[in-house]
Order: structure tokens, then sequence, then C-alpha cells
């Protein structure tokens, strides 16, 4: 009798995959159907801006495979509803836009731009500030940096030309949506394929052999302390920046957008930069049809419209500057000059007069006057001497909720506000000094109810740490107080309001306030 054929269904060698393994094969199967990538793509879109065709599903099915892969997640319908699940802020969009962007880039690319920045703008900036006609203060920005070539090849073009030339503040900020990317800027490391078109004796300057990855060169210290990185969403309608740039480079982001999203983002971006700025794009993107807030003056390179003056000129192929007109000035206002013996309303013609309430600041260079009327709420006047520059503002409380009032109703953000606006002026912070007022009891309140007292604390408070002296105040009392402010020369004046009657100088008994400082010897009281 023949015994029957035992079959052995299972190699012997065959170990069952687990059951990860099985997910991960499932994830690597996932087809991306058109209906997906469709809901997809609107969601890439309506996140970043990036605007995807038809003919690029296969790209995005590879680039977020792996993603479904990492997730264990058999299908990409499981994946968008994840997305929308968490919403725009969550963890999983970020992941997903970094595995969707473009972040190709090199040193030196395009280097016709890096060129034009050193031997046009940066020397001319540099005379400029040699005549006085400018502070020597740069302010650059890389709005999509990408893994760091650009932004680092910006600090090396600034090394290159201001390294022999003393006292200028410059810093880079370099922005990017992908936060992978940043890491890897942050990291400054880079393999030598990056660097070919970068001259030989650059690499030797700026660059040392990687310590952690052989054959990978880094930038080196000097060039790194110059930039700063953050995360950026170009398509955010608000951006975290309160300064305005000298120049900008946005490249080879644009190429990603559908017209319309290029168009707000380039408007967006002339409010950061400087009217005298400059904008640099990528070799194939255009702002043609942004004529009435752009000029061309140079091949990817653009400037405000209203500063180049004229209709746009696309023929160009020569740069062409407007010179800045010298910053008007009061003759003989100045407080080293005149030994404060001329008063600020003597100036030979009126001067503009801008009054602000609380949650305003105002700040200028020009000849002018700002004032208000306080009671327990503060004034500070901010001046920077070496750019005859200054500002004011007036808050009612050191810090609370914002409700419905305004931002700068608040010391904390009145005072970093009012900084700000002046170092866009080209102040220095470490230059900074401050006259002070307010702070008055009018309310007739007590013990811990001081509101005025609570003010006048903080801004003691937040001036020392900051390090910015006071050259004079008048805080405290039971009166409120009319405050004038000449930001230009710095000269500051005050009345006190006794109800309806107006009190005059002399007349003030300056032991009724609580002011416990320094005479009030530097202001124009009246
Ligand atoms: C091709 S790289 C350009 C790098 C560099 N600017 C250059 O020209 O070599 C494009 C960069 O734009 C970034 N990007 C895309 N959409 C963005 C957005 N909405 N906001 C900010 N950056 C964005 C990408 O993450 C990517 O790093």
């Amino acid at each position: 009798m023949r015994r029957p054929v035992r079959r052995t269904l299972i190699h012997p060698k065959f170990t069952m995959p687990s059951t990860e393994t099985l997910a991960e094969d499932a994830a690597q199967q996932a087809v991306l159907r058109i209906p997906q990538f469709r809901l997809l793509r609107e969601l890439i879109y309506d996140t970043t801006g990036i605007s995807l065709g038809d003919n690029k599903l296969d790209f995005i099915q590879s680039r977020l495979r792996k993603r479904l892969r990492h997730l264990k997640m058999d299908s990409f319908a499981k994946y968008y509803d994840l997305l929308k699940s968490q919403g725009p802020q969550g963890a999983e969009m970020q992941e997903m836009i970094n595995r969707v962007t473009t972040n190709k880039t090199h040193f030196f690319r395009e280097d016709h731009h890096f060129e034009h920045l050193r031997n046009n703008i940066f020397q001319r900036m540099i005379e400029e500030a040699t005549r006085r006609e400018r502070p020597r203060r740069l302010r650059i920005w890389c709005a999509a940096a990408s893994t760091g070539e650009e932004p680092y090849t910006l600090a090396i073009s600034v090394r290159e030309v201001f390294a022999n030339q003393p006292g200028w503040d410059i810093r880079i900020l370099a922005t990017d949506i992908d936060t992978n990317v940043l890491e890897r800027c942050k990291e400054a490391t880079y393999i030598p394929d990056q660097l070919l078109e970068t001259p030989g004796e650059i690499v030797k300057r700026y660059f040392s052999p990687s310590k952690s990855t052989p054959g990978s060169l880094t930038v080196r210290q000097e060039v790194k302390d110059l930039v700063t990185f953050r995360q950026l969403n170009l398509l955010e309608s608000e951006w975290p920046i309160r300064t305005q740039f000298d120049v900008i480079f946005c490249r080879n982001v644009l190429i990603y957008f559908d017209q319309p999203t290029q168009d707000t983002v380039m408007r967006h971006m002339a409010d950061y930069l400087k009217p005298e700025g400059t904008l640099f794009i990528g070799h194939s993107e255009s702002l043609s049809g942004l004529a009435s807030t752009y000029t061309r003056v140079g091949r990817t390179i653009y400037q405000h419209t209203n500063y180049v003056g004229g209709p746009a000129s696309g023929s160009q192929s020569q740069p062409q500057y407007s010179t800045p007109t010298p910053r008007p000035m009061l003759s003989g206002n100045s407080p080293r000059n005149d030994a404060s013996s001329t008063p600020v309303a003597k100036a030979t013609a009126p001067l503009e007069r801008k009054s602000i309430i609380v949650g305003d600041i105002h700040s200028s260079d020009k000849p002018m006057l700002i004032s208000t009327v306080l009671g327990s709420c503060i004034a500070v006047c901010l001046y920077d001497d070496a750019i005859k520059a200054g500002g004011m503002n007036h808050f009612a409380l050191p810090t609370g909720q914002l409700g419905s009032r305004k931002i700068a109703s608040f010391g904390v953000h009145a005072m970093e506000l009012l900084i700000n606006e002046i170092m866009q002026l080209g102040g220095d912070r470490r230059r900074l000094k401050a006259k002070v007022f307010g702070g008055a009891n009018v309310l007739g309140m007590s013990g811990e109810d001081k509101i005025g007292q609570k003010n006048v604390d903080f801004i003691r408070n937040f001036l020392h740490t900051e390090n910015i002296p006071i050259t004079a105040e008048y805080l405290g009392g039971n009166q409120g107080m009319q405050v004038l402010f000449e930001p230009c020369s710095g000269r500051a004046k005050m009345k006190l309001l006794d109800h309806s009657k107006t009190i005059e100088a002399e007349k003030i008994d300056r032991a009724q306030t609580t002011t416990k400082s320094e005479p009030v010897s530097d202001i124009t009281l009246f």
C-alpha cells in the first residue's frame, strides 16, 4: 500500500511575518487614487500655497508612502482622515508639509545676485554710513532658506565685505515652512557637492572639516553667528516680524505658488522691505504683475516702485539707485548744542504734532512733536542720540488680558514695540535713554488699588532690567499731566493739570509727588 505523501505547505525556513511588517508592506502597496490625491492637494494648497498639477500624483504618492509606512497605515484615505482630524496646526500636518516641499538649493546659487549685493548694495551702504546718511545697521531676510546654503552664502558675502568695517550691526533672518530643513540649517554641515559653485578660497576661509560627518564641511562659527533661523509660512496673513529689511531674498519658492498666491505674498512682503531696500527673486520668477509695488532694477532684482520713481523699467539691466534724502534736523535743536536754551516750540516752521492716547506708539526721526495727556497711565519717551530719533508710548497697565484693548495698552508690549520702532529707524537698544512720566494716583485710590504706583514700579523695573538709563522723570503724585516730546532732539516738556487749571511750572510743588528720583533737570517745564 502506498503511503500518502505528506505535503509541506510551509517551507521549513519560513517564519511568519510580524503584524508590523505586514502593516509596513500594506503601506508600501498603498495606492493614491485620484479623488484622494485631489483632497490632499487641496489641503496642501490651503496650508502652504504649494499648487500641484495633475501630473504630481506619483510625486505625492511616493513622498507620502514613506510616511504611511512609518505610521503603519494601509491607505491614503486613512492618512487624509488623520490630517483632517488634527487640523491645520496638528503635528501630522507639519510632517506632511516637510515631505511635500522641494528643498533643492546650493551655495552661491545664481551668483550674480551675491555679486550685486557685495559690489553695489553693500558698498553703497558703507559709503552712505561713512557720510552719516544712514546708520551702520543692516538687516537681511532669506524667506525660503531651505537647508541653509542660501542664508550662509549671504552671511559669507557679509563677512567678505564688512569684516573690516567697524561698528556695524548686521543680522540675517532665515525662515522656511519646513521644520526638517531648519534643523539641517542649524547643523550647518554640507557634502562637497553643495559647494561645487563656491570658490576654493571661500571654502578655505569659511568652512572646516566636519567632526561628525567625515568628508563633509561645516560652516565656521563666525558665519553661523550672523544668522537666526525661524519657521515662517509665507502663506500666513500675519508674519511675526517687527522690522523692515534692507535686503530680502525670496528665491525659488514663488514657482511653487499659483499667480494669485504669488501676488498676495509679494505684496505682503513689500511691507517688510524698506523703501530703499532690494528684493531678489529666483531666475525663473517674475513680479511683472506688481509694477505698482516693485520696479525691476536688475535681472530678478527689484526695489519699491515708489522709491525708484517712474514707471516699471523692465528693460533696465543696470541697477539704479535714488539717493536717500538726508534726514532733516531742527537746526540748533540738539541737546548737546543748545544747552537746552532753545524751546522746542521756537522751531522755525510750525512743527507737525501728533497726539497719542492709551495704546498708541509714535516714533520719528523728523522734526515734530508728540503729545499726550496722562493720569495713572505712563508715557515713556525713548531717544537714541546717535541717530537723532525717538518715540513715545502711552500704556495703562503693566500687563493684562487683551480683550478689546490695543496691545500697547500694556507696558510689557508698549515698551518692546517702542524699542522696535526706534530700531527700525536705525536706533540701537544699547544707546537708548528714557524720560518717563505719569503714574499719578488721580482717582485717590489706596493700598493695592493704586494703579499709578503699579505702573511706576513696572517701568522703573523694566528700564533697570533693560539697562536703559532714565535721564528725567516725573512720576507719581495725584495730578494728571500733559507731556510733549520732540523725538529728533530727545527733549521733553510737561505741565501738570489741576482739573481745569494749568499750573505754572514754577509753582509746581514737587514735594506732593511720589517721585523719589533725580530732579527733572532735562525736562523743560511749561
Ligand atoms: C527650492 S527651495 C529654495 C531654496 C533657496 N531659496 C534657493 O533659491 O536656493 C524652496 C523652499 O521654499 C520653502 N517653502 C515652500 N512653501 C513655503 C511657504 N508657504 N512658506 C515658506 N517657505 C516655503 C520650501 O520648504 C523650500 O525649502
